[in-house]
């Protein structure tokens, strides 16, 4: 009995081995295939007699949908890679066909931080079974909603998707099952294949250089700006807002060109499928968006005007984005400084370039930049003659363009301020420090000067802080500190595998604000009542928290204790966010003083994005110094 159970095991084992070889194919459904979690079930089998009707169709293959499942987690529509005429030849919208196939999960191989996503490869056994099917899309904002405050359940931390450290865990490997009404990759994930319908959509940027552009629908957001855009901001459970109700319009399908678009740019619905690629997801449309609304470019000049009180300052800030001598853009910045920030008493200026731009020659001085600036300044509103200080940096050290010694720089109204008498300028490479003066107040070694520029793990390849130390016409003395930050270049996509997403250079930029903070704290120990503005672009936002922490008690920052709403709290906009990058902090006694300010949206309001003159929004406070 044992050597004949042993026998028919054998017989059996053998015989099952055999028929795996001979049907090593399935016969499944689109729902089998997409499963409830992040990775298919049947990755890597070939599957037979699939059906489903076509969709959509594209150059690359096209799209079915199958019987749907009572599971919202599941998705019932699949996309079949292909670009092989013959193959695409056999399917038109509306049929219904069965096929054969390869379940795969695809991801480029150039890009680790994107997600995989489903796809059925290397079709086969196209079987027209009808045609002529009729379906619908589904209507996101009617049949499903996205949620509005996460990505992931992966972004654990007080700062959500914004936590550091980055990049603790990956969405692909943990492959848990999706949270569709909880989080924004879950819910987009849940529809991949399908067709949709957003109805009523509106721009949240200008378009990318491929023609593709961010939108939301006509369903419940988030961070709503007064322009239409969606703005970073915390959630009602004190988390930065992801804003994960939004989504990537791709190239449309029938090879039509996207309209040319800008934040709050309104349109007809969009009809078209959801996929994953370049690591965000995507609904292609099945043809070119149709503009119905543009909104008005006009941008009203800041109602902060400099003013009679030597004590009253105003502040300009601005990151003029690369501006040499022969910049086309430079009169346009001549123009807003005059005309839309009405010259304010102190510039704070992020990304001047040397007297010769990007050539790559040891240049270094930036004294023509800021002259020819002045001097367009001057011709526009005849009663200022700025007068400009900045350090000119080792020759490139700091980061940006090659050969341009990117820096920051005041421009000044001598008429209101002037630098404190008995000033020594810094250089390139050594340390102001505060010291108690004669007079037993406090100034500067160097002035201007930069802040502790050998500090590697702050300023490596950056820019160091330009500080200066000002005396209003009344006799009393202010700092200011001048910042550009380390850029977030090379981040990971915030819809990536990477949780929370890479924000790369986090922690150089956590250094630069901690220098910054002790530089002040040297400050506020020889004088509590010293009145400090720091401002400039410090490419990050409040809500990453944990870079600005070392600030916390010491500075506040205007925004805040201005009560500007905060929806409208942004310089920058960026894919599908609207936020702030430049930020203007002021010490305590200048808080209590009252402030105010406002940022003037030249160009972030424009109607193309080659009308821009930055990528930067300038900002002006007023603020009383003494
Ligand atoms: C697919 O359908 C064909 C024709 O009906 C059938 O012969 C075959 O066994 C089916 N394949 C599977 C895996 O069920
Ligand atoms: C991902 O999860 C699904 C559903 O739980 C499971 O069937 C599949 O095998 C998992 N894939 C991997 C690679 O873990
Ligand atoms: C194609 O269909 C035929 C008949 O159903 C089947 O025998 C064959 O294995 C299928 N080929 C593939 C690649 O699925
Ligand atoms: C399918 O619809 C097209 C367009 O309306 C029509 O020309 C064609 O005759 C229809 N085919 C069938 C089989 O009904
Ligand atoms: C993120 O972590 C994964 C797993 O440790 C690693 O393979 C990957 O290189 C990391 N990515 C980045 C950009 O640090
Ligand atoms: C810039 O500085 C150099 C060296 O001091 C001086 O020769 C030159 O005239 C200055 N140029 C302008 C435009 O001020
Ligand atoms: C200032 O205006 C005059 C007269 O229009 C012009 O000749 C000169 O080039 C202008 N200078 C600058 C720096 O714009
Ligand atoms: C400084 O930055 C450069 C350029 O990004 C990089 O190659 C180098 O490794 C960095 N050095 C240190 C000490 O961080």
């Amino acid at each position: 009995m044992r050597c004949s159970t042993a026998f028919t095991m054998f017989v059996l084992g053998t015989f099952t081995a055999a028929l795996a070889l001979v049907h090593h194919s399935l016969a499944v459904s689109i729902t089998d295939i997409q499963g409830p979690a992040w990775l298919s079930p049947l990755q890597g089998q070939s599957v037979q007699n699939l059906t489903g009707v076509v969709v959509a169709k594209g150059k690359s293959g096209f799209f079915l949908r199958g019987d749907p499942s009572p599971d919202i987690r599941v998705s019932n529509g699949l996309n079949v890679f292909s670009s092989s005429t013959s193959v695409l030849s056999q399917v038109n919208v509306g049929d219904l066909i069965s096929l054969s196939g390869k379940v795969s999960e695809f991801r480029s191989s150039t890009a680790p931080d994107n997600l995989f996503t489903t796809e059925l490869q290397s079709p086969t056994n196209i079987t027209v079974l009808s045609t002529n099917n009729t379906f619908s899309p589904i209507v996101i904002g009617k049949d499903r909603s996205p949620p509005t405050q996460s990505l992931s359940a992966l972004d654990v931390g007080k700062d959500g998707w914004l936590t550091v450290p980055n990049n603790q865990s990956q969405v692909d490997s943990a492959n848990a099952t999706l949270q569709p009404t909880k989080f924004g990759m879950d819910f987009w994930s849940s529809l991949e294949g399908q067709l949709v319908t957003i109805p009523n959509p509106v721009a949240l940027d200008f378009e990318n250089t491929f023609g593709e552009f961010w939108v939301h629908g006509d369903w419940t957001v988030t961070g709503k700006n007064g322009r239409g855009g969606l703005t970073l901001t915390f959630g009602p459970n004190g988390i930065p807002d992801a804003n994960p109700e939004v989504i990537i319009i791709g190239a449309p399908l029938d090879g039509t060109k996207n309209p040319k678009v800008c934040v709050g740019k309104t349109f007809q619905d969009i009809t078209g499928v959801v996929v994953y690629q370049f690591g965000f997801y995507y609904v292609l449309p099945l043809t070119a968006p149709v503009v119905v609304s543009t909104p008005d470019p006009t941008v009203p000049p800041t109602t902060l005007k400099s003013d009679s009180n030597a004590c009253v300052l105003t502040i300009g800030d601005y990151n003029v984005e690369n501006l040499a001598p022969t910049s086309k853009t430079l009169p346009t910045v001549a123009n807003h400084i005059s005309n839309f920030l009405l010259t304010p008493d102190i510039m704070f200026l992020q990304e001047i370039q040397d007297n010769n731009g990007e050539t790559n020659d040891g240049t270094v001085s930036a004294n023509l930049t800021l002259t020819t600036l002045s001097n367009n300044i001057a011709n526009l509103t005849s009663a200022i003659n700025y007068n400009f200080a900045s350090i000119d940096p080792v020759n490139n050290q700091d980061g940006g363009a090659p050969g341009g010694n990117i820096r920051q720089a005041y421009l000044f109204n001598p008429a209101k301020v002037k630098l404190a008498a008995n000033s020594t300028p810094g250089d390139a490479t050594t340390a102001t420090k505060a010291i108690r003066s004669h007079n037993g107040g406090v100034s500067l070694t160097l002035n201007p000067g930069r802040i502790d520029p050998s500090n590697i793990a702050a300023w490596n390849s950056s820019r160091k802080p330009l500080v200066a130390q000002w005396e209003t016409t009344s006799g009393h003395t202010f700092f200011t500190i001048n910042v550009h930050g380390t850029a977030k270049l090379d981040s990971s996509s915030t819809q990536g595998t990477f949780r929370p997403p890479v924000n790369n250079l986090v922690e150089q930029r956590t250094a630069q604000v901690e220098a910054i903070a002790k530089f002040i704290k040297s400050i506020l120990i020889l004088d509590p009542l010293a009145s400090i503005i720091l401002a400039g672009d410090f490419n990050e936002f409040v809500q990453t928290r944990s870079v600005f922490k070392a600030l916390d008690g010491i500075m506040l920052e205007l925004d805040e204790i201005s009560g500007i709403p905060p929806v409208e709290r942004y310089t920058y906009v960026f894919d599908q966010t609207t936020e702030q990058l430049d930020h203007i902090f002021v010490s305590p006694v200048v808080a209590l003083r009252g402030t105010q300010v406002e940022h003037i949206h030249v160009n972030n309001w424009a109607s193309t994005i080659s009308l821009r003159t930055s990528d930067h929004d300038p900002s002006v406070a007023k603020v009383k110094v003494c």
